[in-house]
């Protein structure tokens, strides 16, 4: 069967250096028989999580917004690519936003104790992240942001394309040890063939 990927493009900046790598790993997916699909984020309207905690009762956010269409596409995915820019040494604000709607799912996992699908799933995540600086240490929060969201998101985290010094907006197409990267990693994330590692692998690049 064909695996369904989809790919989220958190950054605000049109054809951004991560859009660039997402519309790759993506390429890369449809290489390897997958049925693709991309979503820019700025083109839904999805606020922050307003703390309600109506969802420790219900297991379903209470704000009423474009996150329950999107978050129907993430669970019907068999794979996922999430594509981010560091902002202060982290995801992205649109990014972030997505993510802290997740705690729905945190709830229903950790205190309604539910699993949210019927049955098991193989379900795999890649993530994508391009800094411009040459910190080394700016990965480490998305990492663990990311560990914690897939953990909700009941999906295996499997590979980091991690990019550090590329700036300016289609900086990234001057590296083509990158973008050679993404294809190879989302080819590789559609795939059954092999089992999933038990930490996901990482390839980081400048
Ligand atoms: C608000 C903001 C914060 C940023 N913070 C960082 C940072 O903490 N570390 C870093 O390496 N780059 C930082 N950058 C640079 C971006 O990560 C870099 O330009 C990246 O290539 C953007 O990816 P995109 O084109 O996909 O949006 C920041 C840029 C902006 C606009």
């Amino acid at each position: 069967m064909k695996a369904k990927v989809l790919g989220i493009s958190t950054s605000p900046r049109v054809q951004g250096n991560t859009d660039v790598l997402l519309r790759r790993a993506l390429a890369g997916a449809e290489s390897a028989a997958a049925r693709t699909e991309y979503v820019r984020l700025v083109d839904y309207t999805i606020g922050p999580c307003t703390e309600c905690n109506a969802c420790n009762a219900t297991g379903r956010c209470n704000v009423r917004d474009d996150y329950q269409s999107l978050l129907e596409r993430m669970l019907d995915a068999d794979r996922l690519i999430f594509a981010t820019p560091v902002f202060f040494m982290t995801v992205c604000a649109q990014a972030k936003m997505l993510i802290d709607r997740g705690q729905c799912l945190w709830a229903q996992k950790y205190v309604l104790k539910k699993d949210l699908f019927c049955s098991e799933r193989d379900r795999r995540a890649m993530v994508i992240a391009v800094g411009g600086s040459r910190s080394k240490k700016q990965f480490e929060c998305i990492r663990l942001t990311m560990t914690s969201y897939f953990d909700s998101l009941q999906i295996r985290y499997v590979s980091n394309l991690f990019v550090s010094k590329v700036d300016a907006r289609g900086e990234i197409e001057e590296h083509p040890a990158a973008i050679e990267q993404a294809y190879r990693l989302g080819s590789q994330l559609a795939t059954s063939d092999t089992e999933p590692p038990e930490k996901p692998i990482t390839i980081e690049l400048t």
